[in-house]
């Protein structure tokens, strides 16, 4: 990696978006909140923040509901543990994606952002590679496409052949492609401001296709497409989680890999020792998630 490129990512920022309701998942989430619940052995949000630390960036807001923030930093703390620093934000009510760039304006202080939903989950060959390569990219936004059975549930892209956006729409009636954007976006400097001048739709939200539109309209909004092989997973549902935590522990278990795992992707890049990582695993060995820690000691 060039020295150049290292600069770069130190400047880029993470924002993780916990927050919502989670109505769908009702009474589950009368007592906690969606992205707290387990996707087979870790928590839901772990997924989201692996993906932002592979693509090497430290500095991320948690943007939470006031009544679940507490349990996000018990949890989480302050991120020192996986050498990272993490601010808590709170989102009063569902404002739509786009408000968290509003939110996270003061912490982004002028810097390019990579925001995950806090319940996706994203899982296959070569993505730490893309993320570092889009590292690059300060002018404009990448959107990261996904061929699905049903695209009337997200936010759909439209694309000629060669990849180049024509539109994107939320949650159309008559999608004009299979190809959903999934939930993690990154965005240059500009995002806070853009969203500012977004108007709230008819569900009352600031959508984040609003937001991403205004990129698409100066011919700045770039489409990575994850291919055949890339699992995606959008946990909104009972039936998505059963799904996820089939999909980790099929991995997991057959392949040795760890889904999703913090002190995995922290020991990769440097962030913690050895030393630190066997502190971690010392805390959590009576757990299957301890235990697999063990997998990625050098010389295990
Ligand atoms: C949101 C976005 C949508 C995107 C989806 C990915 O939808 O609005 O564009 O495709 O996340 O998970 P929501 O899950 O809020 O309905």
């Amino acid at each position: 990696m060039s020295k150049n490129n290292n600069q770069i990512l130190q400047q880029r920022k993470g924002i993780i978006l916990a927050g919502g309701s989670g109505t769908r998942l009702s009474p589950v989430t009368r007592g906690v909140c969606k992205q707290l619940l387990p996707i087979y052995d870790k928590p839901m949000i772990y997924y989201p923040l692996s993906v932002i630390m592979l693509s090497g960036v430290r500095q991320i807001a948690i943007i939470t509901t006031p009544e679940d923030r507490e349990s996000f930093t018990r949890l989480l703390g302050d991120g020192s543990q996986w050498g990272l620093s993490f601010e808590y934000l709170v989102q009063d009510r569902p404002e739509g994606l786009a408000h968290a760039y509003i939110l996270a304006e003061e912490f982004l202080d002028g810097s390019p952002s990579i925001m995950a939903l806090g319940d996706n989950i994203f899982f296959g060959p070569g993505l730490t590679t893309l993320l570092l390569e889009y590292n690059n990219v300060q002018s404009g936004a990448v959107i990261f496409g996904y061929q699905v059975n049903d695209p009337k549930r997200f936010g759909v892209i439209e694309f000629d052949q060669s990849g180049h956006v024509k539109s994107i729409e939320e949650k159309p009636q008559h999608p004009k492609s299979n190809y959903a954007i999934t939930g993690l976006y990154m965005m240059d400097a500009s995002a806070p401001s853009r969203a500012k001048k977004v108007k709230p739709s008819q569900r009352g939200e600031l959508e984040i296709t609003c937001l991403l539109n205004t990129y698409l309209e100066e011919q700045n909004l770039f489409l990575q497409k994850f291919n055949r092989g890339f699992a995606w997973l959008d946990t909104g549902t009972h039936e998505s989680m059963l799904d996820a935590s089939n999909f980790v522990r099929t991995i997991q278990t057959q392949q040795g890999f760890i889904v999703g795992s913090p002190e995995e992707v922290a020991f990769r890049h440097g962030w913690i020792s050895e030393k630190d990582l066997h502190a971690s695993i010392e805390n959590q060995i009576k757990s299957e998630y301890g235990k697999n820690l063990l997998k990625i000691v050098p010389g295990s």
